[in-house]
């Protein structure tokens, strides 16, 4: 994993690019275009990278997918998200980007708390935060998916760095 780039556009659009994911994530809306995409990326540069990570993840040099990490506003908590392309999923690739992700939160970020949410929908999701070692807490509060416009029912987990599974 590297941060992004503003050259990650096109690759993300291509992997990522999909109803089928965008749906499962909050804050990406439907359809993902070009221009939304480098926004975000220019966006995610500006960032102190010791409060706010966005991680393209790479393999055999491509890009593949992206993980994120940030502190959230007026709070100590950090939020994680990630995607992959399906040509990678079941493969161990998310939850091993989420392991490493979430230690350097930990030991760089000065993390204390790393929540992440996930829709009823989605449990290959769940079981990412599982093996990494998040707890499931409790029903989501922030349900609103931009890609689908409506609420979405889900699981709110939390991990503390004494629970994270390496
Ligand atoms: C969810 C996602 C990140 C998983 O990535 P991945 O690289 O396939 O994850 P991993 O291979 O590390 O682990 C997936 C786990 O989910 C399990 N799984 C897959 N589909 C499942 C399902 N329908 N029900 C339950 N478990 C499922 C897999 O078997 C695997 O668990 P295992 O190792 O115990 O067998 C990927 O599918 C994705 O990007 N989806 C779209 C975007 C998204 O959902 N982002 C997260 C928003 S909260």
């Amino acid at each position: 994993m590297r941060p992004v780039e503003i050259d990650d556009t096109e690759p993300f659009i291509d992997v990522c690019g999909e109803y089928d994911i965008v749906k499962m994530t909050a804050s990406w809306s439907w359809p993902v275009t070009k221009e939304v995409a480098r926004e975000r990326f220019c966006n995610a540069l500006k960032f102190d990278p010791s409060k706010r990570l966005t991680l393209a993840i790479l393999h055999d040099d491509g890009f593949i997918g992206l993980a994120g990490l940030g502190i959230k506003d007026d709070t100590d908590v950090h939020k994680l998200g990630y995607m992959i392309g399906r040509s990678w999923w079941g493969r161990g690739l998310m939850t091993e980007a989420v392991k490493a992700l979430c230690q350097h939160g930990f030991s760089a970020m000065n993390a204390d708390v790393i929540e992440a949410d996930h829709y009823f929908d989605n449990p290959a999701s769940g079981r990412v935060l599982e093996k990494a070692g998040f707890v499931k807490i409790r029903p989501a509060d922030d349900t609103y998916s931009a890609a689908r416009q409506e609420n979405v029912p889900g699981w709110h987990f939390r991990l503390t760095s004494e629970g994270l599974r390496m």
